[in-house]
Formats: C-alpha cells, structure tokens, sequence
C-alpha cells in the first residue's frame, strides 16, 4: 500500500543526473525532501527564499500557489523557470537547477552605515 495514492511521474535534475518519484499532488521540492534526495536546493519550502529556483527543460508543472515575483521575472517564467517548492508535476519532468543561486537569508547581507546626522 502505498502513502501516495496520486499518481507519480519521474524527476530527474539535468546537472546531477539525480532522478526521483514526485506525486503529482505534492510539489517538486516536497517529492525529493521526501524520498532524502538531492539534486533541488532547498530552502524555505513556501516560495519565500528562492533556492529552489528551476527551470523545466522537459515535462510540465503546475502551480500550488503563488510563485513570487521576487524570486520568478514574468521572463524567466516564460522561459520556463519557477520554484520547485511551488509547483507540481502534470508527467514526467526533466530541471535544471538555476545557475544564479543565493543565499537571501543569512549570506550576502552586509551592513550599511548610515552617514552622520549633522
Ligand atoms: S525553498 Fe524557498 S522558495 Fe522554494
């Protein structure tokens, strides 16, 4: 008996080769972190931090919620990226990680000073 009665479709992560089983009512990000797979970064698990950035080279995907506009341009979502947090498999998927990975959270934040008040 199986925990997914959903049907799953596989995800494979075009840079790793890792591939992985994601029902097509969870989202990318949850399917992997499920099965202690790698290959997506992964971050907030909500759409708030960006890390799971992707874009789906083959396959399709539909959204759970909202992918922000913070993180996914309108551009780049025509070119196919969203984040793998947010969005489930329809069939089988084949992702690439994306290249401009951050860490908006804890790295890169340097402190400003602010100029003397005279
Ligand atoms: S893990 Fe944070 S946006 Fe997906």
């Amino acid at each position: 008996m199986s925990d997914h009665p959903c049907p799953q479709v596989r995800v494979s992560v075009a840079q790793t080769g890792d591939c992985f089983d994601c029902a097509t009512n969870e989202s990318l990000l949850a399917g992997m972190l499920r099965l202690g797979r790698k290959g997506i970064p992964a971050g907030c698990v909500n759409g708030g931090c960006g890390v799971c950035k992707v874009r789906i080279v083959e396959g399709s995907v539909q959204p759970l919620g909202p992918v922000s506009r913070a993180h996914v341009s309108a551009e780049e979502e025509a070119c196919g990226y969203t984040l793998a947090c947010r969005v489930t498999p329809t069939q089988a998927v084949r992702l690439e990680v994306s290249p401009k990975l951050r860490k908006p959270f804890w790295g890169g934040a340097t402190p400003v000073a602010a100029p003397p008040v005279n």
